[in-house]
């Protein structure tokens, strides 16, 4: 009998901190969604955008080259840069594709259609999550490895049998 009402006790307050500590507490409510550059962004940006801004080097609009982290994140021919990780605010990757105005909007309207808003969505999270371009794991490692995150190991001692 105690121990029923117990553990009737136990469950609903593990049911009120689920319910009520949930996306609060473990601080997702206001980070932008994390969106996989390869399999969700990429596509994306493949088949509407790399005709002109792709790896085909004989065809490169206006010097930007969305597949290439350097080239999406540097000046582009206008001076403008189509991605500033983590602002999407500052990109004019987001406001020529959202733009109303014909003229600007990308892709140019008499190629391809506008983005939907799911397509659209999807990177403006990635841009806010600041435009990670997965790398191979062999790259990374290198940057995470610092001198001082090395373990220390103990000096050997000059007398190996003391
Ligand atoms: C049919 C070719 C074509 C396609 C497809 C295309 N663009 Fe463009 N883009 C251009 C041309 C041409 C320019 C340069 C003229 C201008 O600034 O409008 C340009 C310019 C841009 C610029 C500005 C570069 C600068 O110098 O400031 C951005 C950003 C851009 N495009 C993004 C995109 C994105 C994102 C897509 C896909 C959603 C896309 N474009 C698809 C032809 C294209």
């Amino acid at each position: 009998m105690f121990n029923s009402m117990f553990s009737k006790q136990i469950l609903a307050t593990a049911l009120f901190c689920l319910l009520f500590a949930g996306p609060g507490a473990n601080g997702t409510e206001n980070q932008p969604k994390k969106v996989d550059f390869k399999t969700q962004v990429r596509p994306i940006l493949s088949n509407r955008c790399f005709a002109c801004h792709g790896p085909d080097e004989g065809h490169v609009e206006s010097g930007l080259r969305l597949d290439l982290v350097e080239s999406a994140t540097a000046p582009a021919d206008s001076g403008a840069i189509a991605i500033v990780p983590g602002k999407v605010n500052e990109s004019e990757l987001i406001r020529r594709i959202l733009s109303s105005d014909e003229s600007e909007r990308m892709p140019p309207p008499h190629f391809a259609a506008k983005l939907t808003e799911l397509e659209t969505q999807l990177i403006r999270d990635w841009i806010s999550a600041g435009a990670n371009y997965s790398k191979h794991w062999s790259f990374d490692s290198i940057h995470s490895l610092s001198p001082n995150s090395m373990v220390d190991l103990p000096t050997p001692s000059p007398f190996p049998d003391a």
